[in-house]
């Protein structure tokens, strides 16, 4: 069959898109607290040089992936040999765990948009959030307890996302991102001039930026650099993949990709001060450390910053725009996730965009809505999260350079291609880089994570819990990658639908 893939308009929609995947709340709430946890000032050596040794090289090759073979991650790898699909079908899995506790996250966002207007939650936030809105359950065995006020908000993030993502890569992909990045940065650059006028913000930004030099002799440091980097770049899990194979045949491929790079540390930096200058008032107002009041992830977004949205002036702006600039930054990412899912199905059944949208959307927030808006939502979402991206996208990662630049010795054909297309040019030094440093940073850090974990558990969720949340789904999903692969593409398949070159 004649059908040509889904394109976008031009290589600034595919910046965008990419850009819009690539910040997302790991941004706003993950990297502030992990470089102050990490060395303050100090963590900005790690951090770069894992951008540069390890965050970027990886975007390059997941571009000429997705580019060269013009495949979703299962299709490409199948391209590149018979043997390495399951690599894609396992990302494409890692996609639908994140986007299913993704999408409640983004729910939460939401609510916490409008509740800064009227600041309902008084003068204990944490209870409020553990208490009043998510209803968490002593005990985390499920329970199925259906807690409302999660419910319709994620229940609205899967139909505006569906609604989207039907209409196709052009007109719901690339146009989210294209009034969605703009705006965001218009929110985010008002929050942090807010932030900074606040008083105590100098203390706040003192205690980011003053370096602690001995962090650096801590190989947990450099960890945390390397993680931080793989999940807030979206590389490594098909999502970079996806998007390239939309690119027309001859786009800057290095060019593209060093512009997501830097926008994606830029975001990052700026969000750090933003943060920052914010605890540095609350930690003035109350009379304590900036340490005491800064919380991480979770207890960041919807603790501390209802904490300070309740004492700073204009704080129901501050509230309005901290959230509104996650759910706005939050959608983007939801998008890039479950594409790589639609995009997957539409490759392997030969399916209609519309139809794969429907079935794709409509089983992935069944099984969102059912899990995550009940009382046990917030212990299943950290260990999926934990297990998602120290688990999967480690080791998704580490597989796939591993096999392109390993086993399949195909290293030079992914730069050959990068070469032919781009402007900023790789050489040996690239080759090194994924073929030699790169499985060793990355076996480094998957290996110590599952050891701690086997040793320690996580969290101190009960065992069972974990085996099934968190190693039931991790290696179920192994599995069934591999079980996916075996199917048979049929004649009707994107296999067969189109020429390479
Ligand atoms: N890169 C996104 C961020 O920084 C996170 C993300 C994870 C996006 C997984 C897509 C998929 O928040
Ligand atoms: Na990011």
């Amino acid at each position: 069959p004649k059908r040509t893939r889904e394109e976008f308009t031009g290589r600034w929609a595919f910046i965008l898109a990419a850009i819009g995947s690539a910040v997302g709340l790991g941004n706003i709430w993950r990297f502030p607290y992990v470089a102050y946890e990490n060395g303050g000032g100090a963590f900005v050596i790690p951090y770069l040089i894992a951008l540069l040794t390890a965050g970027i090289p990886l975007l390059f090759f997941d571009y000429a992936i997705g580019h060269r073979f013009r495949g979703s991650a299962p299709l490409a790898f199948r391209r590149l040999s018979r043997w390495t699909e399951a690599v894609g079908w396992w990302q494409v899995l890692i996609c639908v765990v994140i986007g299913i506790y993704y999408a409640a996250i983004i729910g939460w966002a939401i609510m916490y948009t409008w509740f800064s207007v009227d600041q309902r939650w008084g003068e204990d936030p944490e209870t409020f959030l553990m208490g009043d809105y998510l209803r968490v359950a002593d005990d985390p065995s499920p329970s199925f307890d259906f807690v409302s006020g999660v419910f319709w908000p994620m229940l609205a993030v899967w139909v505006i996302t569906l609604l989207i993502m039907g209409f196709g890569v052009r007109r719901g992909v690339a146009l989210a991102s294209m009034v969605g990045i703009p705006l965001l940065i218009v929110m985010f650059l008002i929050l942090v001039g807010i932030a900074l006028t606040l008083p105590g913000a100098a203390q706040g930004l003192d205690a980011l930026f003053t370096p602690n030099w001995a962090a650096l002799a801590d190989p947990g440091v450099w960890i945390a650099a390397y993680g931080q980097i793989f999940f807030s770049l979206s590389v490594g899990f098909g999502i970079m993949i996806t998007y390239a194979s939309y690119l027309n045949r001859r786009t800057n491929l290095t060019g593209s990709g060093l512009v997501v790079g830097f926008s994606n540390s830029g975001f990052e930096i700026l969000a750090g001060i933003g943060v920052f200058s914010a605890l540095g008032f609350m930690a003035q107002a109350s009379g304590v450390s900036v340490s005491e009041v800064a919380g991480s992830g979770i207890g960041l977004a919807f603790i501390a910053f209802p904490t300070l949205i309740s004492q700073a002036p204009l704080g129901a702006l501050i509230g309005v725009l901290f959230f509104g600039s996650l759910v706005v930054a939050g959608f983007t990412s939801l998008i890039s996730i479950l594409e790589v899912v639609i995009s997957a199905v539409k490759d392997k059944l030969g399916w209609g965009r519309w139809t794969a949208t429907i079935v794709v959307i409509g089983l992935s927030g069944v099984v969102s809505l059912a899990l995550f808006s009940t009382t046990t939502g917030l212990q299943m979402l950290d260990t999926m999260d934990a297990f998602a991206n120290n688990f999967g996208i480690v080791g998704a990662a580490l597989l796939s350079v591993l096999l392109v630049t390993g086993a399949l010795g195909s290293a030079r054909r992914i730069t050959a291609h990068l070469n032919a297309v781009s402007s900023f040019k790789v050489g040996r030094g690239y080759v090194l880089l994924i073929g030699v440093l790169m499985p060793i940073v990355l076996a480094y850090i998957w290996l110590s994570w599952i050891m701690k974990v086997i040793a320690e558990g996580y969290e101190g969720y009960p065992g069972d819990f974990l085996g099934v949340f968190g190693w039931g789904i991790a290696l179920g999903s192994v599995a069934l990658a591999v079980l996916l692969s075996l199917i048979p593409w049929s004649r009707k398949s994107n296999l067969y639908a189109e020429d390479l070159d």
